[in-house]
């Protein structure tokens, strides 16, 4: 992850020799996309649901953080292994989820109103439909109201 704090809202931190996992539960909206990804490590039903020791790799972990679409989920290595930084495209991009979020990928600033660096992400679901309460973020709100825009289906591999 890029270097600078970044998180604003209460973080779970996970541990498991040479990797850390970070989990912001306001930026999670429940895609399921890392316990698709590792369905022994990321369980939501249990308590943590977070389970690092059941990870084959840390490798594996990455990948798994990598895909989720929200930034909810971030990873620092300590075992020389890639920082994700350096996995992401260049320039970012955006897209609009169907009937969902503008999802960001590639490191990016998040500026407040008077300029100043509120997040430096690597992933990030910013609110399309205004009805998320932890705007400009996405917090899942939008299936509630009932959200409907053009936009991708699924997530293409490129995304993360
Ligand atoms: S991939 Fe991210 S947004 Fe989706 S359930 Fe996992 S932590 Fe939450
Ligand atoms: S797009 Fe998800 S809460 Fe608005």
């Amino acid at each position: 992850m890029a270097d600078e704090p970044a998180f604003s809202h209460p973080t779970r931190t996970y541990e498991r020799d040479g990797m850390r996992v970070l989990w912001e539960p306001r930026l999670c909206i429940h895609s399921g996309r890392c316990v698709q990804a590792l369905p022994d490590v990321f369980k939501p039903k249990d308590k943590p649901w977070v389970q690092l020791e059941n990870a084959p790799s840390n490798d594996a972990v990455a990948d798994a953080v990598h895909r989720c679409p929200t930034g909810a989920l971030r990873y620092e290595r300590t075992d020389g292994g890639e920082p994700e930084a350096e996995r992401m495209p260049e320039p970012p991009f955006a897209v609009p989820y169907k009937d969902g979020p503008l999802l960001v990928r590639g490191v990016v600033e998040v500026r407040g109103p008077d300029g100043e660096i509120q997040r430096r992400v690597e992933r990030v679901a910013f609110c399309r439909c205004g009805a998320s309460e932890n705007k400009p973020y996405c917090d899942g709100s939008h299936r509630k109201a009932g959200f409907k825009a053009d936009g991708i289906t699924g997530v293409p591999k490129d995304l993360g």
